[in-house]
Parts: C-alpha cells; structure tokens; sequence
C-alpha cells in the first residue's frame, strides 16, 4: 500500500494511516493507542517541535563523493545510526507484527529492539531478525526478570535494554476514553508461560480511570526499582545494558556507576510524564555530565542513543551533532508496519536513511566522524 509516491515524509504518513485505517487490520481505538502520549501530550509534540530550533551551520566544498553511515554500536557492526525503538503489541498493526518489523531491519542491516510487551515472542522474533536488542520491563516476581534476560540471552539477542520510566504507566488519556484493551487472540507473548500473556483486567473492576494495560502494570511491574535493582540486572546477563528513560546528567552518572554500557535519552515518546524536557533538549546535559566523569574508562566508552520525534534525516544530524551515537524511532515504524507489514518498514528506514544521507552531503559530512557540535547552534 506505500509506494513512492505516498511515501513522501513521514509526518504525512501519519495522516496517510489515518485515512487509510478501513484498509489496514488496525482499529480506530489501536491508532489512538500508537500515536498518543500522556495527559495533554505536550512532551510527545515538543519532542518533534525542538528539532525545528536547531540550526544547521553546513560546510561547503567538503568531497562528499563518497558517504559512509555504517558504525559498530554495542559491538556490532550496522549499517546506519538509525535503530528500531521497541513498541508494544505490533500485531494491531498487521498480523506479522514483530516478525515482519525485525525482517526489515535484518534487511537494512540495522537493529531492532524486541518489546517485552511483544505480540510474537523472544524465541519467534530471534528467527526473523539478525541484530537483535531486547527491551525489559521488570516484573515484581524476580523469576520472571530472570526468565526473560535467560530466553533474550539464549536467542542471542545482542543487548539488554531496560526501561527504566515505566514503573507505572503514564495519563493517556486516549486509552481511558477509548477503554483501551488487546482484541481477542493477542497475547503478550512473552509472559504466556507465567500465565500473564492476557493484559485483560478483573471483570469486577469498575475502575473506568485505567485502560486495561495501565491496570496490568500496575498490578505486575515492579515500582520499588532503584540504582541497585539494576546493578542485579547487569549481574544477571553477559549482555552489554543499556537503560532507557533518562532525561537527567545525574541519573546517566548513576547508570554509569551501576555498569551499563549504553543511555537511551527518552521520554517514552511523550507517553510517561507529560511536560517532560523533549529528549534533544535534555541530551546536552546528558553528554556534559558524561564528559565531566570523563576520568575513568566506564565513561568514555558509554554510547549515548536518543529516541523521541525524529521524523527528518535532518533531526537525525542534529542528535549525532549533539553527542548521540544514533537515534532510534517509535511510531513512523508502526505505520510502515499497518500500511505494508515488512515492506512498508523498509520503505521507512530507507526513507529516513536516504533524508539522512542527503542531510550528510548537504552539509558537508562525508561520515559520522565529521558530524561535530560546531555543525549545530540552538535558538531562543
Ligand atoms: C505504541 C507504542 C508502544 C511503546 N511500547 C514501548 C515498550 O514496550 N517499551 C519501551 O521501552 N518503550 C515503548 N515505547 C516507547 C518507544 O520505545 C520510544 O521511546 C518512542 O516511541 C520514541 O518516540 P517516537 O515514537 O516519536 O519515535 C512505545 C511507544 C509507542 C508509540
């Protein structure tokens, strides 16, 4: 359904899945539930609204005859700075779901992170998809952390990323109104062996304040986690860690201290907290507290990614130029996915990859290495 020509931007796609929902297996109410965020969504429209005050200071006569993006993140070698973000329950959006979202990205020779919160599970996804991450959410029954870093780790997913903004889940007032809850048939996958694959609430519940998923966790994520319960986390993986969810240079210290090896600057797309910094806000002072502990190894070596609003190759220049290592992306990648399962990602990633491209060239970046902070200035 996404050819050339209706895949211009990706902020109209959007709107193109919101025409075209009657076409697509994805219910009005599971749209919502994608493309909402929290209380009056005001961090989920900064995110997009503070790229567009960063300037570009491009460089001219620079030969950019020959363009190279490829980069080794968490040790492994990809082909662009641009990742797939984990999103929940990606069979609303078309029956392949997360399978047909880690085959484009095995495609485009990038990484996808698997949702704990995935409709297809750990040990399906692996056999679809090459460089794998997988998300954690962690669960107040300590067995059943233990149980998915072990499936992660067995299928050779290559990272650990846990959430750390989601101890509850945020106002979304979209999924109050609309009762937000999985259609019949759709599990989380994962958590079917421990009996908690159905997101769906007591029936005595009268509790109309709360969709379904916001009771689930409430009732099952663990809400005691600190630094320490990481620390536990990292102990229990040979896989490089990485959190996601940090907005401030003192929690990035934190997470340094705790031994991870990577900080996801996010504020779950404007889905958690509303009136959040936007994350290209908060990445100076993610990258200024970095530097300053600079002293030992632990810091030098910590990769620094950032997700939240990145829709433009341009967006991706300014977060690289900003200190970020690469940036991830949320929604545009369930729209792909509603419109034309595998293809439709794939028409995604190359869209962003081939903006960021030109972004590159047309300021004077031959590869990631020239992507400097003098590239940028912020207004206001
Ligand atoms: C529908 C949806 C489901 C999400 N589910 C998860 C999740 O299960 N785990 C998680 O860590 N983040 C989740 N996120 C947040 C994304 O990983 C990411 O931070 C965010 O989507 C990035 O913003 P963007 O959508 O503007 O690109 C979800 C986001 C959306 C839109």
């Amino acid at each position: 359904m996404i050819s050339k020509n209706t895949l211009i931007n990706l902020a109209e796609l959007e709107e193109l899945v919101e025409r075209s929902l009657d076409k697509t297996t994805l219910e009005p109410s599971h749209f919502d539930y994608y493309r909402g965020g929290a209380a009056d969504e005001l961090t989920l429209k900064r995110n997009c609204q503070a790229f567009a005050e960063i300037s570009i200071w491009p460089r001219m006569l620079v030969d950019i005859s020959k363009r190279d993006m490829s980069l080794s993140l968490a040790g492994q070698a990809i082909d662009m700075p641009i990742l797939i973000a984990p999103t929940a329950f990606q069979a609303l959006a078309h029956s392949q779901g997360e399978l047909a979202t880690a085959a484009a990205a095995k495609k485009l020779n990038t990484i996808m992170t698997l949702s704990t919160l995935s409709n297809h599970d750990i040990e399906e996804v692996a056999k679809a998809g090459n460089h794998l991450w997988y998300q954690l959410y962690v669960y107040k029954d300590r067995a059943i952390t233990k149980d998915l870093v072990a499936r992660a780790e067995a299928n050779n997913y290559k990272a650990l990323v846990v959430t750390v903004d989601s101890p509850v889940l945020g106002r979304r007032e979209r999924d109050i109104r609309n009762q937000f809850t999985l259609p019949p048939g759709l599990r989380a996958a994962n958590l079917e062996k421990f009996a908690l694959g159905n997101i769906k609430k007591n029936q005595n519940d009268n509790n109309k304040q709360d969709s379904d998923l916001a009771s689930y966790i409430a009732s099952l994520y663990d809400t005691s986690l600190t630094w320490k319960d990481l620390e536990w986390i990292i102990s229990l993986t040979k896989l490089p860690v990485l959190v996601k969810g940090v907005l401030r240079g003192d929690d990035a210290i934190k997470a340094v201290a705790a031994g991870v090896k990577g900080i996801i600057v996010s504020n779950h797309g404007g889905r958690q907290l509303d009136t959040t910094i936007s994350t290209i806000e908060a990445l100076p002072g993610i990258t200024a507290a970095l530097e300053k502990g600079n002293s030992s190894n632990s810091y030098r070596e910590v990769e620094v990614l950032l997700d939240g609003g990145i829709r433009r190759g341009t967006d991706i220049l300014k977060a690289l130029a900003m200190g970020a290592k690469a940036v991830m992306i949320g929604r545009p990648v369930l729209w792909g996915l509603a419109l034309s399962g595998q293809s439709g990602v794939e028409a995604v990633l190359n869209l962003l990859k081939s903006e960021f491209d030109l972004a590159m060239a047309l300021s004077g970046c031959g590869n990631l290495a020239a992507i400097t902070s003098d590239l940028i200035s912020r207004e206001k």
